[in-house]
């Protein structure tokens, strides 16, 4: 049987952390022995959100594919690509954008959070919501669909916009023949993340993460920022690990003597800072594969660019098949 299409995206704003690893790449690693899998580095769309800041988004996608294949995507079974670098995935979103209604994008709810949130933010010194930002789902739908992507692994926020795509889908089909593949989101068990301060979310912007890169020094000083009981006043009180960070971190990346880290907390024979050294020293341990790789692909810059080359050139070639299709079926095929 053929193996089907995976296909999903992450923006290059900044280095992978351990929520974008437990929440979504280590399921890709998974996953590429499984499928033909896609990998899109969505520069476009981050520059939806960055226009004014393309540096910052030039600077993240060779990082971002260090991170990626440092991690265990293997560039023999994952096509890892640049999204900018595949026009025709500019094309279809144009005429995607023809089966899609203003009020439809304003009532996806991920749009309509992101909206808040910018609101919130910039307040009346806001740019204001530009066209390409309101249309991003729907270069999202050109982004799955010039793949014929099939399984779509994304977190629960995205939902609407996979929503979102197969109705551009259904819509195509019935205008214009059946062309296109509806996808189906893939929802991983593992959901959220949360960040060092307790926070649900570990994000960049929220000044919670560890990096995959971050150097033994820095980790040290995070998870000894890390937050614990409040309740816990004196290093023998005991304490609840379940509203603990550092404990929900030694669970995440799976001690060994996780069991004696949790009674001992409970008992109260466990002093927060020791418990914080002991995940100091298993996390630098966890991360030191990676570091590893990171520091390989990152003295050898040809590698990724070359890996990145053909990762692209494969994707262009699947994204020109579809191309072909949709025009036929669009009637703008004029020379065929
Ligand atoms: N919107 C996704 C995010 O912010 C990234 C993304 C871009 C994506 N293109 C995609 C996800 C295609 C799935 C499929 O996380």
């Amino acid at each position: 049987m053929e193996k089907k299409n995976i296909l999903t995206g992450i923006r290059p704003t900044g280095r992978l952390h351990l929520g974008h690893y437990f929440g979504a790449t280590r399921n890709w690693v998974a996953l590429q022995d499984k499928y033909n899998t896609y990998i899109e580095i969505a520069d476009v769309q981050a520059l939806t959100d960055n226009f004014d800041n393309p540096e910052k988004v030039r600077k993240s996608v060779k990082k971002l594919a260090i991170d990626l294949l440092s991690v265990g995507l293997d560039p023999e079974k994952a096509t890892i690509y640049i999204q900018s670098m595949i026009p025709e995935i500019a094309e279809l979103t144009v005429y995607y954008s023809n089966l899609v209604t203003i009020a439809r994008l304003e009532r996806n709810p991920t749009v309509k959070t992101e909206i808040k949130q910018k609101k919130e933010l910039f307040g009346d010194k806001g740019e204001g919501i530009t066209y390409g930002f309101l249309g991003y789902p729907v270069s999202q739908a050109a982004d799955i669909t010039a793949f014929d992507g099939e399984l779509v692994p994304v977190g629960e926020d995205q939902l609407p916009l996979i929503e979102q795509c197969r109705e551009i889908v259904r819509k195509f089909n019935n205008i214009y023949g059946q062309t296109l593949k509806e996808p189906d989101a893939y929802l991983s068990e593992t959901k959220r993340i949360k960040g060092l301060d307790g926070n649900e979310k570990m994000g960049k912007s929220l000044g919670n993460a560890i990096y995959l890169c971050d150097d033994e020094e820095t980790v040290r000083q995070k998870i000894m920022s890390a937050i614990t009981d409040p309740n816990k006043i004196k290093k023998d009180d005991p304490a609840n690990p379940d509203i603990c960070m550092v404990y929900y971190y030694h669970k995440l990346i799976k001690n060994d003597n996780l069991e004696t880290v949790c009674q001992e907390c409970k008992n109260g024979t466990r002093g927060c800072v020791n418990c914080k050294k002991e995940l100091i020293a298993k996390m630098n341990e966890f991360l030191k594969p990676v570091h590893e790789k990171i520091n390989y692909y990152e003295t050898h810059p040809e590698i990724v660019d070359n890996i990145l080359r053909d990762g692209t050139a494969r994707a262009k070639k699947r994204a020109e098949e579809t191309m072909k299709k949709v025009r036929k079926s669009l009637n703008i095929d004029y020379f065929e």
